[in-house]
Protein backbone atom coordinates (compact mmCIF):
# COMPACT_ATOMS: atom_id res chain seq x y z
CA UNK A 1 0.00 0.00 0.00
CA UNK A 2 1.04 3.92 -1.15
CA UNK A 3 0.68 6.44 1.53
CA UNK A 4 0.80 9.87 0.59
CA UNK A 5 0.52 13.42 1.97
CA UNK A 6 -2.24 15.81 0.88
CA UNK A 7 -2.64 14.43 -3.06
CA UNK A 8 -3.98 16.65 -5.41
CA UNK A 9 -6.26 14.08 -6.89
CA UNK A 10 -9.56 13.60 -4.38
CA UNK A 11 -9.78 9.84 -3.06
CA UNK A 12 -13.56 8.15 -3.58
CA UNK A 13 -13.91 8.05 0.43
CA UNK A 14 -12.57 10.48 2.94
CA UNK A 15 -12.82 9.58 6.82
CA UNK A 16 -12.75 12.96 8.85
CA UNK A 17 -11.83 12.69 12.09
CA UNK A 18 -14.19 15.03 14.68
CA UNK A 19 -14.23 15.42 18.22
CA UNK A 20 -16.54 17.10 20.70
CA UNK A 21 -15.45 20.89 20.75
CA UNK A 22 -17.29 23.79 20.71
CA UNK A 23 -16.22 24.06 16.94
CA UNK A 24 -18.44 20.91 16.58
CA UNK A 25 -21.34 22.81 15.13
CA UNK A 26 -19.59 25.10 13.00
CA UNK A 27 -17.45 22.23 11.24
CA UNK A 28 -20.46 20.55 10.52
CA UNK A 29 -22.24 23.53 9.46
CA UNK A 30 -19.50 24.07 6.77
CA UNK A 31 -19.50 20.17 5.82
CA UNK A 32 -23.23 20.60 5.14
CA UNK A 33 -22.96 23.43 3.41
CA UNK A 34 -20.24 22.05 0.97
CA UNK A 35 -22.07 18.92 0.82
CA UNK A 36 -25.63 20.87 -0.33
CA UNK A 37 -27.60 19.33 2.82
CA UNK A 38 -29.28 20.86 5.70
CA UNK A 39 -26.67 21.58 8.42
CA UNK A 40 -29.19 21.17 11.50
CA UNK A 41 -30.43 17.70 10.24
CA UNK A 42 -26.44 16.99 10.24
CA UNK A 43 -25.85 18.21 13.75
CA UNK A 44 -28.93 16.65 14.94
CA UNK A 45 -27.89 13.11 13.12
CA UNK A 46 -23.88 13.20 14.22
CA UNK A 47 -22.45 13.96 17.77
CA UNK A 48 -19.22 12.93 16.97
CA UNK A 49 -19.16 10.17 19.84
CA UNK A 50 -16.61 7.82 20.28
CA UNK A 51 -16.65 5.58 17.39
CA UNK A 52 -19.79 7.31 16.31
CA UNK A 53 -19.82 7.22 12.16
CA UNK A 54 -22.15 8.97 9.21
CA UNK A 55 -21.96 8.66 5.90
CA UNK A 56 -22.62 11.66 3.33
CA UNK A 57 -22.57 10.60 -0.36
CA UNK A 58 -21.87 12.83 -3.04
CA UNK A 59 -25.39 12.99 -4.63
CA UNK A 60 -23.29 13.69 -8.10
CA UNK A 61 -23.95 10.04 -9.48
CA UNK A 62 -19.62 9.67 -8.36
CA UNK A 63 -19.01 7.19 -5.87
CA UNK A 64 -17.18 9.89 -3.41
CA UNK A 65 -18.61 9.75 -0.02
CA UNK A 66 -16.99 11.06 3.42
CA UNK A 67 -17.54 9.40 6.81
CA UNK A 68 -17.63 11.18 10.00
CA UNK A 69 -15.90 9.61 12.74
CA UNK A 70 -16.68 10.68 15.84
CA UNK A 71 -14.02 10.93 18.52
CA UNK A 72 -15.81 11.66 21.54
CA UNK A 73 -14.35 15.00 24.21
CA UNK A 74 -10.79 13.69 23.73
CA UNK A 75 -9.05 13.74 21.02
CA UNK A 76 -5.70 12.66 21.74
CA UNK A 77 -3.66 9.43 20.63
CA UNK A 78 -5.65 6.57 22.22
CA UNK A 79 -9.18 8.29 21.31
CA UNK A 80 -7.98 8.56 17.61
CA UNK A 81 -6.37 4.62 17.37
CA UNK A 82 -9.11 3.36 18.98
CA UNK A 83 -11.75 4.80 16.80
CA UNK A 84 -9.98 3.93 13.33
CA UNK A 85 -9.63 0.86 14.57
CA UNK A 86 -12.83 0.18 14.78
CA UNK A 87 -13.73 2.11 11.85
CA UNK A 88 -11.29 -0.18 10.06
CA UNK A 89 -13.06 -2.80 11.03
CA UNK A 90 -16.47 -2.47 10.35
CA UNK A 91 -16.46 -1.08 6.72
CA UNK A 92 -13.17 -3.39 6.01
CA UNK A 93 -15.07 -4.48 3.16
CA UNK A 94 -16.72 -1.74 1.80
CA UNK A 95 -13.42 0.78 1.42
CA UNK A 96 -12.18 1.75 -1.96
CA UNK A 97 -8.71 1.40 -3.26
CA UNK A 98 -8.05 4.76 -2.27
CA UNK A 99 -8.76 6.09 0.71
CA UNK A 100 -8.60 9.69 2.68
CA UNK A 101 -7.93 10.62 6.12
CA UNK A 102 -8.52 14.12 7.46
CA UNK A 103 -6.86 15.02 10.03
CA UNK A 104 -7.35 18.83 9.43
CA UNK A 105 -10.50 19.25 11.86
CA UNK A 106 -8.44 18.81 14.80
CA UNK A 107 -5.97 20.92 16.81
CA UNK A 108 -3.25 21.53 14.54
CA UNK A 109 -0.89 20.61 17.45
CA UNK A 110 -1.90 16.89 17.51
CA UNK A 111 -1.82 16.74 13.71
CA UNK A 112 1.54 14.19 14.28
CA UNK A 113 0.04 12.05 16.87
CA UNK A 114 -2.61 11.85 15.31
CA UNK A 115 -1.80 10.99 11.97
CA UNK A 116 0.48 8.47 13.71
CA UNK A 117 -2.76 6.91 15.64
CA UNK A 118 -5.00 6.70 12.39
CA UNK A 119 -2.45 4.79 10.33
CA UNK A 120 -1.91 2.05 12.85
CA UNK A 121 -5.67 2.25 14.05
CA UNK A 122 -7.24 1.70 10.23
CA UNK A 123 -4.05 -1.00 9.65
CA UNK A 124 -5.00 -2.67 12.68
CA UNK A 125 -8.62 -2.56 11.89
CA UNK A 126 -8.07 -4.82 8.67
CA UNK A 127 -6.61 -7.28 11.13
CA UNK A 128 -7.98 -10.91 10.40
CA UNK A 129 -8.37 -13.41 13.43
CA UNK A 130 -9.12 -16.22 10.98
CA UNK A 131 -5.88 -17.74 11.23
CA UNK A 132 -7.24 -21.41 10.36
CA UNK A 133 -9.85 -21.07 8.10
CA UNK A 134 -9.45 -20.70 4.31
CA UNK A 135 -9.18 -17.46 3.04
CA UNK A 136 -12.45 -15.54 2.05
CA UNK A 137 -12.69 -16.02 -1.97
CA UNK A 138 -12.91 -12.34 -2.49
CA UNK A 139 -10.31 -9.88 -0.80
CA UNK A 140 -11.11 -6.40 0.65
CA UNK A 141 -10.32 -4.11 -2.13
CA UNK A 142 -8.22 -1.45 0.37
CA UNK A 143 -5.84 -3.02 1.79
CA UNK A 144 -4.39 -4.85 -1.43
CA UNK A 145 -0.57 -3.79 -2.53
CA UNK A 146 -2.65 -1.62 -5.16
CA UNK A 147 -4.21 0.50 -2.59
CA UNK A 148 -3.61 3.63 -1.29
CA UNK A 149 -4.00 5.87 1.67
CA UNK A 150 -4.27 9.48 1.31
CA UNK A 151 -3.54 12.07 4.62
CA UNK A 152 -5.14 14.97 4.66
CA UNK A 153 -3.40 17.55 6.83
CA UNK A 154 -2.66 21.56 6.93
CA UNK A 155 0.19 22.26 4.83
CA UNK A 156 2.55 23.18 6.54
CA UNK A 157 2.58 19.65 8.51
CA UNK A 158 3.22 17.81 5.84
CA UNK A 159 6.46 16.49 6.52
CA UNK A 160 6.22 15.71 9.99
CA UNK A 161 3.08 14.16 8.51
CA UNK A 162 4.97 11.78 5.95
CA UNK A 163 7.30 10.65 8.82
CA UNK A 164 4.32 10.12 11.29
CA UNK A 165 2.53 7.79 8.85
CA UNK A 166 5.09 5.57 7.88
CA UNK A 167 5.70 5.19 11.62
CA UNK A 168 1.61 4.23 12.17
CA UNK A 169 2.49 1.50 9.07
CA UNK A 170 5.16 0.07 10.93
CA UNK A 171 3.55 -0.15 14.36
CA UNK A 172 0.52 -1.76 12.54
CA UNK A 173 3.01 -4.04 10.09
CA UNK A 174 4.58 -5.59 13.61
CA UNK A 175 1.57 -5.68 15.63
CA UNK A 176 -0.34 -7.80 13.55
CA UNK A 177 2.16 -10.58 13.30
CA UNK A 178 2.51 -10.46 17.18
CA UNK A 179 -1.31 -10.66 16.89
CA UNK A 180 -1.12 -13.47 15.17
CA UNK A 181 1.49 -15.26 17.92
CA UNK A 182 -0.62 -14.56 20.84
CA UNK A 183 -3.89 -15.68 18.78
CA UNK A 184 -2.14 -18.87 17.88
CA UNK A 185 -3.65 -22.09 19.38
CA UNK A 186 -1.07 -23.69 21.86
CA UNK A 187 -0.43 -26.85 19.62
CA UNK A 188 0.64 -24.24 16.90
CA UNK A 189 3.16 -22.25 18.86
CA UNK A 190 5.38 -24.63 20.34
CA UNK A 191 9.02 -22.81 21.54
CA UNK A 192 10.23 -24.31 18.28
CA UNK A 193 8.11 -22.72 16.25
CA UNK A 194 7.87 -19.68 17.52
CA UNK A 195 12.18 -19.57 17.79
CA UNK A 196 12.10 -20.11 14.29
CA UNK A 197 9.88 -17.33 13.15
CA UNK A 198 11.74 -15.23 15.37
CA UNK A 199 14.78 -16.14 13.14
CA UNK A 200 13.53 -14.76 9.85
CA UNK A 201 11.72 -11.76 12.08
CA UNK A 202 14.90 -11.02 12.46
CA UNK A 203 16.18 -10.88 9.74
CA UNK A 204 13.59 -9.20 7.73
CA UNK A 205 13.51 -6.40 11.13
CA UNK A 206 16.89 -5.72 11.42
CA UNK A 207 17.68 -7.85 14.75
CA UNK A 208 19.89 -10.13 15.51
CA UNK A 209 18.54 -13.52 17.11
CA UNK A 210 19.80 -16.38 18.65
CA UNK A 211 18.72 -19.86 19.93
CA UNK A 212 19.85 -21.74 23.05
CA UNK A 213 18.41 -25.45 22.69
CA UNK A 214 18.20 -28.12 25.28
CA UNK A 215 21.77 -28.64 25.56
CA UNK A 216 22.81 -25.23 25.68
CA UNK A 217 20.21 -24.50 28.34
CA UNK A 218 21.44 -27.83 30.92
CA UNK A 219 24.99 -26.39 29.74
CA UNK A 220 24.76 -23.04 30.97
CA UNK A 221 22.65 -23.80 33.85
CA UNK A 222 19.27 -22.35 33.27
CA UNK A 223 18.05 -25.11 35.73
CA UNK A 224 14.48 -22.83 36.18
CA UNK A 225 13.41 -22.44 32.58
CA UNK A 226 14.58 -26.40 32.15
CA UNK A 227 12.06 -27.20 35.15
CA UNK A 228 9.32 -25.56 34.18
CA UNK A 229 9.34 -26.79 30.45
CA UNK A 230 10.79 -30.54 31.11
CA UNK A 231 7.08 -31.87 31.59
CA UNK A 232 6.37 -31.19 27.75
CA UNK A 233 7.46 -32.95 24.44
CA UNK A 234 8.28 -29.67 23.11
CA UNK A 235 11.32 -28.85 25.07
CA UNK A 236 12.26 -25.12 26.47
CA UNK A 237 14.35 -22.76 24.46
CA UNK A 238 15.83 -19.52 25.03
CA UNK A 239 15.99 -16.56 22.56
CA UNK A 240 18.48 -13.91 23.06
CA UNK A 241 17.88 -10.99 21.09
CA UNK A 242 20.20 -8.05 20.22
CA UNK A 243 19.46 -4.48 18.27
CA UNK A 244 22.54 -2.13 17.88
CA UNK A 245 24.82 -3.10 20.03
CA UNK A 246 27.56 -3.43 17.51
CA UNK A 247 26.81 -0.63 15.19
CA UNK A 248 25.91 1.78 17.96
CA UNK A 249 28.65 3.08 19.99
CA UNK A 250 29.12 2.53 23.67
CA UNK A 251 28.06 5.74 25.02
CA UNK A 252 24.27 4.95 23.15
CA UNK A 253 21.80 4.21 25.98
CA UNK A 254 21.19 0.54 26.60
CA UNK A 255 17.99 -1.16 27.69
CA UNK A 256 17.76 -4.93 28.41
CA UNK A 257 14.14 -6.57 27.92
CA UNK A 258 12.88 -9.92 29.31
CA UNK A 259 9.47 -11.56 28.46
CA UNK A 260 7.69 -14.14 29.24
CA UNK A 261 7.39 -16.76 26.63
CA UNK A 262 4.98 -19.83 28.20
CA UNK A 263 3.28 -20.93 25.44
CA UNK A 264 0.83 -22.87 27.14
CA UNK A 265 0.14 -22.70 31.06
CA UNK A 266 -1.52 -25.62 32.62
CA UNK A 267 -0.70 -24.83 35.83
CA UNK A 268 1.64 -28.01 35.77
CA UNK A 269 1.09 -30.46 38.66
CA UNK A 270 -0.60 -28.10 40.52
CA UNK A 271 -3.36 -27.76 37.64
CA UNK A 272 -5.41 -24.85 37.12
CA UNK A 273 -9.17 -25.29 36.78
CA UNK A 274 -10.30 -26.10 33.25
CA UNK A 275 -12.62 -23.19 32.94
CA UNK A 276 -11.59 -20.76 30.23
CA UNK A 277 -7.73 -23.10 30.60
CA UNK A 278 -7.79 -22.02 26.76
CA UNK A 279 -7.26 -19.03 27.64
CA UNK A 280 -3.54 -19.54 28.67
CA UNK A 281 -2.46 -19.98 25.26
CA UNK A 282 -1.80 -16.36 25.62
CA UNK A 283 0.99 -16.65 28.26
CA UNK A 284 3.58 -15.46 26.22
CA UNK A 285 1.90 -11.78 25.76
CA UNK A 286 4.95 -10.76 27.43
CA UNK A 287 7.62 -12.43 25.01
CA UNK A 288 5.43 -10.85 22.29
CA UNK A 289 5.58 -7.55 23.15
CA UNK A 290 9.08 -7.65 23.41
CA UNK A 291 9.61 -9.12 20.07
CA UNK A 292 7.44 -6.41 18.93
CA UNK A 293 9.59 -3.71 20.52
CA UNK A 294 12.22 -4.82 18.56
CA UNK A 295 10.94 -5.21 15.46
CA UNK A 296 9.32 -1.46 15.40
CA UNK A 297 12.67 0.02 16.97
CA UNK A 298 15.22 -2.14 14.15
CA UNK A 299 12.71 -0.71 11.45
CA UNK A 300 12.64 2.72 13.33
CA UNK A 301 16.06 2.34 13.34
CA UNK A 302 16.38 4.23 16.80
CA UNK A 303 19.56 5.12 18.13
CA UNK A 304 19.42 2.82 21.28
CA UNK A 305 21.07 -0.58 22.19
CA UNK A 306 19.02 -3.44 23.25
CA UNK A 307 19.21 -6.86 24.32
CA UNK A 308 16.57 -9.36 25.15
CA UNK A 309 15.77 -12.41 26.66
CA UNK A 310 13.17 -14.55 26.09
CA UNK A 311 12.44 -17.82 28.00
CA UNK A 312 10.25 -20.10 25.78
CA UNK A 313 8.52 -23.03 27.94
CA UNK A 314 5.28 -24.96 28.28
CA UNK A 315 4.06 -25.68 31.23
CA UNK A 316 2.47 -29.20 31.00
CA UNK A 317 1.43 -32.06 33.37
CA UNK A 318 3.61 -35.11 32.67
CA UNK A 319 5.19 -38.36 34.55
CA UNK A 320 8.46 -35.89 34.04
CA UNK A 321 7.14 -32.39 35.26
CA UNK A 322 8.45 -30.81 37.95
CA UNK A 323 6.51 -31.98 41.19
CA UNK A 324 5.24 -29.62 44.37
CA UNK A 325 8.09 -29.23 46.87
CA UNK A 326 10.98 -29.94 44.52
CA UNK A 327 13.93 -28.32 44.85
CA UNK A 328 15.98 -26.98 42.22
CA UNK A 329 18.63 -24.54 41.31
CA UNK A 330 18.88 -21.93 39.24
CA UNK A 331 20.92 -19.98 36.59
CA UNK A 332 21.97 -17.39 39.75
CA UNK A 333 23.04 -19.96 41.51
CA UNK A 334 20.45 -19.99 44.16
CA UNK A 335 18.01 -22.99 45.14
CA UNK A 336 14.40 -22.37 44.91
CA UNK A 337 11.57 -25.05 46.53
CA UNK A 338 8.32 -25.09 43.71
CA UNK A 339 5.72 -24.86 46.52
CA UNK A 340 3.32 -24.24 43.22
CA UNK A 341 3.90 -25.29 39.79
CA UNK A 342 1.75 -22.89 38.26
CA UNK A 343 3.50 -20.17 39.77
CA UNK A 344 5.90 -20.85 36.64
CA UNK A 345 6.22 -17.37 35.52
CA UNK A 346 8.64 -15.56 38.07
CA UNK A 347 10.76 -19.31 37.47
CA UNK A 348 11.61 -18.75 33.48
CA UNK A 349 12.07 -15.05 33.88
CA UNK A 350 14.09 -15.18 37.25
CA UNK A 351 16.49 -17.37 34.73
CA UNK A 352 15.87 -14.84 32.06
CA UNK A 353 16.65 -11.68 34.18
CA UNK A 354 19.91 -13.78 35.54
CA UNK A 355 21.19 -14.58 32.18
CA UNK A 356 20.66 -11.19 30.66
CA UNK A 357 22.77 -9.41 33.31
CA UNK A 358 25.64 -12.11 33.57
CA UNK A 359 25.54 -11.12 29.36
CA UNK A 360 24.84 -7.38 29.93
CA UNK A 361 24.65 -4.44 32.07
CA UNK A 362 22.37 -2.75 30.07
CA UNK A 363 21.21 1.24 31.34
CA UNK A 364 17.86 -0.54 32.57
CA UNK A 365 16.37 -3.43 32.71
CA UNK A 366 12.40 -4.24 32.05
CA UNK A 367 10.56 -7.32 32.82
CA UNK A 368 7.00 -7.96 30.83
CA UNK A 369 5.09 -11.10 32.15
CA UNK A 370 1.23 -12.24 32.38
CA UNK A 371 2.48 -13.11 35.32
CA UNK A 372 -0.57 -13.11 37.61
CA UNK A 373 -3.96 -13.22 37.95
CA UNK A 374 -3.86 -11.02 41.02
CA UNK A 375 -3.03 -7.88 39.27
CA UNK A 376 -6.38 -8.82 37.43
CA UNK A 377 -8.52 -8.97 40.31
CA UNK A 378 -6.43 -5.34 41.97
CA UNK A 379 -6.62 -3.15 38.74
CA UNK A 380 -8.30 -4.73 35.94
CA UNK A 381 -7.74 -4.53 32.35
CA UNK A 382 -7.57 -0.71 32.29
CA UNK A 383 -3.43 -1.16 33.10
CA UNK A 384 -0.65 -3.20 34.47
CA UNK A 385 0.91 -3.13 37.23
CA UNK A 386 4.00 -1.73 37.13
CA UNK A 387 7.16 -2.59 40.26
CA UNK A 388 10.01 -0.90 40.54
CA UNK A 389 11.77 1.08 43.14
CA UNK A 390 13.29 3.62 40.40
CA UNK A 391 11.27 6.47 40.89
CA UNK A 392 12.65 8.31 37.43
CA UNK A 393 12.22 4.88 35.75
CA UNK A 394 8.26 4.52 37.26
CA UNK A 395 7.48 8.06 35.79
CA UNK A 396 9.01 7.74 32.43
CA UNK A 397 7.34 4.34 31.95
CA UNK A 398 4.09 5.68 33.31
CA UNK A 399 4.19 9.07 30.73
CA UNK A 400 5.02 6.28 28.24
CA UNK A 401 2.19 4.45 28.68
CA UNK A 402 -0.21 7.42 29.28
CA UNK A 403 1.08 8.96 25.85
CA UNK A 404 -0.16 6.26 23.74
CA UNK A 405 -3.41 4.69 25.99
CA UNK A 406 -1.27 1.47 27.27
CA UNK A 407 -1.53 2.25 31.11
CA UNK A 408 0.60 1.35 34.16
CA UNK A 409 -0.36 1.21 37.29
CA UNK A 410 2.59 1.78 40.69
CA UNK A 411 2.19 -1.18 42.93
CA UNK A 412 4.18 -1.07 46.29
CA UNK A 413 7.59 -3.36 46.11
CA UNK A 414 8.59 -2.90 50.06
CA UNK A 415 10.98 -5.46 51.39
CA UNK A 416 7.91 -6.68 54.27
CA UNK A 417 6.57 -8.27 50.92
CA UNK A 418 9.37 -10.35 50.70
CA UNK A 419 9.79 -11.95 53.77
CA UNK A 420 7.05 -14.95 52.89
CA UNK A 421 9.00 -16.35 50.12
CA UNK A 422 11.95 -17.84 52.64
CA UNK A 423 11.31 -21.15 52.54
CA UNK A 424 12.37 -23.78 55.35
CA UNK A 425 14.48 -26.04 52.92
CA UNK A 426 15.83 -23.88 49.75
CA UNK A 427 17.11 -19.78 49.37
CA UNK A 428 13.48 -19.18 48.30
CA UNK A 429 10.36 -20.49 47.75
CA UNK A 430 8.31 -19.58 44.28
CA UNK A 431 4.97 -19.13 46.17
CA UNK A 432 3.91 -17.88 49.47
CA UNK A 433 0.76 -19.92 50.27
CA UNK A 434 -1.17 -17.17 51.25
CA UNK A 435 -3.97 -16.22 48.63
CA UNK A 436 -2.80 -12.58 49.14
CA UNK A 437 -0.85 -9.38 47.43
CA UNK A 438 -0.09 -12.57 44.79
CA UNK A 439 1.43 -10.23 42.52
CA UNK A 440 3.59 -8.41 44.46
CA UNK A 441 5.34 -11.38 46.04
CA UNK A 442 5.82 -12.49 42.63
CA UNK A 443 7.79 -9.20 41.87
CA UNK A 444 9.47 -9.72 45.00
CA UNK A 445 10.78 -13.12 44.06
CA UNK A 446 11.68 -11.30 40.47
CA UNK A 447 13.60 -8.81 42.64
CA UNK A 448 16.28 -12.31 43.92
CA UNK A 449 17.18 -12.00 40.55
CA UNK A 450 18.05 -8.79 39.41
CA UNK A 451 21.10 -8.67 40.76
CA UNK A 452 20.34 -5.05 42.39
CA UNK A 453 19.92 -3.20 39.37
CA UNK A 454 19.86 0.40 40.22
CA UNK A 455 17.22 0.87 37.06
CA UNK A 456 15.12 -2.42 36.84
CA UNK A 457 11.09 -2.25 36.64
CA UNK A 458 8.71 -5.42 36.13
CA UNK A 459 5.54 -4.98 34.10
CA UNK A 460 2.58 -7.80 35.05
CA UNK A 461 0.65 -7.53 32.09
CA UNK A 462 -1.77 -10.01 32.74
CA UNK A 463 -4.75 -8.21 32.61
CA UNK A 464 -3.97 -6.71 29.38
CA UNK A 465 -2.29 -9.26 26.89
CA UNK A 466 -5.25 -10.63 26.00
CA UNK A 467 -9.05 -8.86 25.91
CA UNK A 468 -12.28 -8.15 24.47
CA UNK A 469 -11.79 -6.27 20.67
CA UNK A 470 -13.54 -6.28 17.71
CA UNK A 471 -11.95 -9.11 15.97
CA UNK A 472 -13.38 -12.00 18.22
CA UNK A 473 -16.29 -13.03 20.28
CA UNK A 474 -13.97 -14.46 23.17
CA UNK A 475 -11.13 -12.61 23.69
CA UNK A 476 -8.11 -12.10 21.66
CA UNK A 477 -4.52 -10.49 21.56
CA UNK A 478 -4.26 -7.24 21.97
CA UNK A 479 -0.51 -6.30 21.46
CA UNK A 480 -0.43 -4.44 24.94
CA UNK A 481 3.59 -3.28 25.30
CA UNK A 482 4.55 -2.77 21.72
CA UNK A 483 4.21 1.11 21.63
CA UNK A 484 4.91 1.24 25.14
CA UNK A 485 8.36 -0.13 25.07
CA UNK A 486 9.67 2.11 21.72
CA UNK A 487 7.85 5.24 23.26
CA UNK A 488 10.06 4.90 26.44
CA UNK A 489 12.83 4.09 24.46
CA UNK A 490 12.06 7.15 23.13
CA UNK A 491 11.47 9.50 25.73
CA UNK A 492 14.50 7.59 27.50
CA UNK A 493 16.71 8.66 24.50
CA UNK A 494 15.57 12.32 24.78
CA UNK A 495 17.03 12.49 28.56
CA UNK A 496 20.19 10.90 27.06
CA UNK A 497 19.60 7.66 29.01
CA UNK A 498 19.64 9.52 32.34
CA UNK A 499 16.00 8.65 33.45
CA UNK A 500 14.71 11.72 34.55
N1 LIG B 1 -0.18 -17.30 33.66
C1 LIG B 1 -0.69 -17.21 34.97
C2 LIG B 1 -1.24 -15.82 35.31
C3 LIG B 1 -2.44 -15.37 34.53
C4 LIG B 1 -3.71 -15.52 35.05
C5 LIG B 1 -2.30 -14.71 33.33
C6 LIG B 1 -4.81 -15.07 34.35
C7 LIG B 1 -3.39 -14.25 32.63
C8 LIG B 1 -4.66 -14.43 33.14
C9 LIG B 1 0.42 -17.53 35.98
O1 LIG B 1 1.38 -18.42 35.55
C10 LIG B 1 -0.25 -18.14 37.16
O2 LIG B 1 -0.75 -19.22 37.04
N2 LIG B 1 -0.24 -17.44 38.29
C11 LIG B 1 -0.84 -17.91 39.48
C12 LIG B 1 0.16 -17.70 40.59
C13 LIG B 1 -0.20 -18.37 41.86
C14 LIG B 1 -0.09 -19.87 41.72
C15 LIG B 1 0.75 -17.90 42.94
C16 LIG B 1 -2.09 -17.08 39.72
O3 LIG B 1 -2.08 -15.89 39.45
O4 LIG B 1 -3.09 -17.65 40.15
MN1 LIG C 1 0.86 -20.44 35.93
ZN1 LIG D 1 1.69 -18.56 33.55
Amino acid sequence: MTIRINDKKAPDAVVALMAQTDQLPAQLTDIATRAGIDAATLQNDFKAEAKETTILYAGDGSPRRMYLLGLGKKSGFPEVLAAMRAFGHRYKAKLPARLGIDLRLLPSTQVTRSVDAAVTGLLLGQYDIGLYRKPADEKPVFGSAKSALEILVPSAQMAEAEHAARRGAVFAEATKQIFDWVNAAGNRKTPQMIAEWVLKAGQEFGFKATIMDTATIQKEGLELLWTVGKGSPHPPLMLWLEYGTKTRKTKTPSLGLVGKGVTFDTGGISIKPSANMQYMKSDMGGAAAVLGAFMVAARLDLPIRLVGAIPLAENMVDGLAVKPGDVVGSFAGKTVEITDTDAEGRLVLADGLAYLLKKETPDALLDLATLTGSIIRAIGTQAAGLFSKNDALVNNLAQAGEGCGERLWRMPLWDEYGTDLKSDVADLRNFTGKPMAESISAAKFLEHFTGEHPAWAHLDIAGMAFGDSEFAQTKSATGYGIRLLVEFMERYLTNEGKLN
